[in-house]
This record gives structure tokens, sequence and C-alpha cells, in this order.
């Protein structure tokens, strides 16, 4: 997704030569479209499912900014949604031995990516989707539908330097590494994958306090705390409660297969790749809660936490 060239059809090339640019994380550049930025291949994605994705009623997309705990939110939502289909204790269990990358399809930068139009029709309901892409982007069924959005975000302290290191990891040798004084500058700025990530936030912030029932809003911070409350909440929220007649101990079940743990040590994750290229290892690095701290100087934390106060002022949302 995030190396490979980006060849794009004719009808893109026309937008992205009107399109504000900048240098990426990856030596790639980036284009300003509705606001955010993206790569050119990424925004062919964004174009084309806009244009053909229908979303049905009981459809659930999970929404996230880059780095904010994806790839956790995609395992959790998968064992919640099938756990009558895969029980948790089961050996040959889809999340052992799939990357849930592979579980959950990224509609802009998996499905729709290269402008194809892939038919999702008969894929049994309820489809499990992701997407980065933000709230003003998504496309009109999205929102015209009674479909549900599960929208993941992290502390902008921890999603920089989760960023930071992953882009580093991505990068081929040849490239060098990124300093982190160099994208700091960038991520302030707000150029980021689908940056500027306080926008991204604040997107779906509002809305979700408008529509509750359409929008479930959480952060990796809460869900590291409180994960059992969390799961119950997702449950409820989706319209499949866990019943009374389910054990306690399904829940813990669900959070123990999706744990940093027993993800990052399966053979498909540590030696798996994805079709796009990226080693699964990348997307499990320590999962940790206030890393930043190992790594940004007093003065980036002054003034990261200045911006957010600027930016996110008045919202309610705070970090
Ligand atoms: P760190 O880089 O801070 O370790 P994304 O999936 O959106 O790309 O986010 C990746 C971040 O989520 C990484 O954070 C990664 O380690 C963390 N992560 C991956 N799997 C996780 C899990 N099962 N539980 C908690 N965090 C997880």
């Amino acid at each position: 997704i995030y190396l490979k060239e980006d060849v794009v059809s004719q009808e893109c090339m026309t937008l992205l030569s009107i399109l504000p640019t900048e240098s990426g994380w990856l030596l790639k550049t980036l284009y300003n479209y509705q606001g955010f930025w993206q790569t050119a291949r990424q925004l062919q994605g964004a174009l084309t499912c806009q244009k053909h994705f229908k979303a049905q009623d009981t459809d659930i997309l999970l929404v996230t900014t880059p780095k904010s705990g994806t790839t956790w939110l995609k395992a959790i939502l998968f064992a919640l949604v099938n756990r009558t289909h895969f029980p948790q204790t089961q050996h040959d269990h889809p999340l052992l031995s799939n990357n849930p990358h592979m579980l959950v399809p990224f509609l802009e930068l998996k499905l729709y990516i290269d402008g194809e139009n892939p038919d999702l029709s008969s894929l049994a309901s309820p489809r499990l989707f992701a997407t980065h892409l933000p709230y003003v982007s998504l496309p009109k069924s999205v929102q015209d539908s009674k479909c549900k959005l599960v929208y993941l975000c992290r502390n902008p302290k921890d999603t920089f330097i989760s960023l930071w290191a992953f882009t580093n990891k991505l990068r081929l040798q040849e490239m060098g590494t990124n300093s982190i004084e160099e994208v700091f500058e960038k991520f302030c700025k707000g150029v980021s994958l689908y940056g500027p990530f306080w926008d991204h936030m604040l997107g779906y912030w509002q809305e979700s306090l408008k529509n509750p029932e359409k929008i479930y809003f959480l952060t990796y911070e809460e869900m590291k705390e409180k994960p059992d409350l969390h799961l119950r909440k997702l449950a409820e929220f989706l319209g499949c409660p866990f019943s009374s007649k389910e054990e306690e101990g399904m829940v813990d079940a669900i959070l123990d297969v999706c744990s940093f743990d027993t993800l990052s040590n399966l053979k498909v994750n540590k030696e798996g790749k994805l079709p796009s290229g990226e080693s699964n290892n990348a997307f499990f690095r320590n999962g940790k809660v206030g890393d930043w701290k190992n790594y940004l100087t007093v003065e980036m934390v002054e003034r990261l936490e200045k911006i957010c106060e600027e930016k996110l002022c008045g919202s309610g949302l705070r970090f």
C-alpha cells in the first residue's frame, strides 16, 4: 500500500494536477484532497470507492487514523461479529493464521486501490470493512445508509512516534531513515497520511456527538485501560450484545486472542507479508501508551500539546 509506485488513471492524473502538494514521509508526493493529505494511489482508491461503494444497512465500518491501533480493532471486531462462527477456543480460528488486515480489508487502500470496482454484494452480512478516509470523504452511501461506524484515534504524541517508527521501517535501505525532527515539523503542519490529524479526529468527533447511534468514538488509550468495558459497549452498539447465556469467558477469550502478545507472536505476523508488500510485523511494535516519553523533547511535547489545545479547543475532545 505504502511503497508501490503511484500509477493512476488519466482521470485521477487530471485531478492531481490541480491539488496542493507536499513531500511525504516515504519520499512520495502527498496531495491535499478535500482537506487531507494522501498519496496519488490512495487518492485513486478514495475516488473509486466514493464512486462505487454501496453501503448496506448491516455494514460495519472501522475508521481510524493511521497508527491508532487499526490492526488491533480489526482483530477485535472480526472476532466479535464472528464469535458464533469461530469460537475463540478453536485452534483454526482465522486470526491465528491471518493478519487482521487480510480479514478486514481497507476500502480505499485495498478493495478499490487499483481503480477497480469489485463485487462485494455477495459477502455475508454483517460485512466488515475499514477505512482511513476522513468524514468529508466517505462515500455518500455510508452517510445515507444505517451502517455503523466505529472510529478509533490515539493520543497524537504516541500516534506520531508510531508513525515515525513505522515509516522508517518501511523505507527501503537506500532511502535512509527519517529524522524525528524532520517529520515532526511535517506532523505539526498537518502533513501526514490522512492528516491533519486534528481535523480527522474532529470530523468524526463532531458527527459522533450529533449521531451517537451511528458512530462509536473510541481512543486507543480508552481501549487499553478498559478493554472489557469497551468490548461490551461495542457489542451493544453493533447490535450483537453478549447474552447472559454466553459465559463471562467470551469477553476474555476475544481480548486474549486479539492481545498484542498473542497476535505479535503468531508465525503469520512474525514472518508473513501482506500482498501489498509490507511485512506483517511492521504493524506490531510495542503497543504501549506513553512511549512518546522515550523520544520527544520537552519542546516537542509543548509544541504538540499547544497545537492540540488550539485545534481541539471548545470541542470537548481532549488528550
Ligand atoms: P506502537 O507503534 O506504539 O507500538 P495501526 O494498526 O493503526 O497501524 O497501529 C499500530 C499500533 O498499534 C502500533 O503501536 C502497534 O504496536 C499497536 N498494536 C498492534 N496490535 C496491537 C494489539 N493487539 N494490542 C495493542 N496494540 C497493538
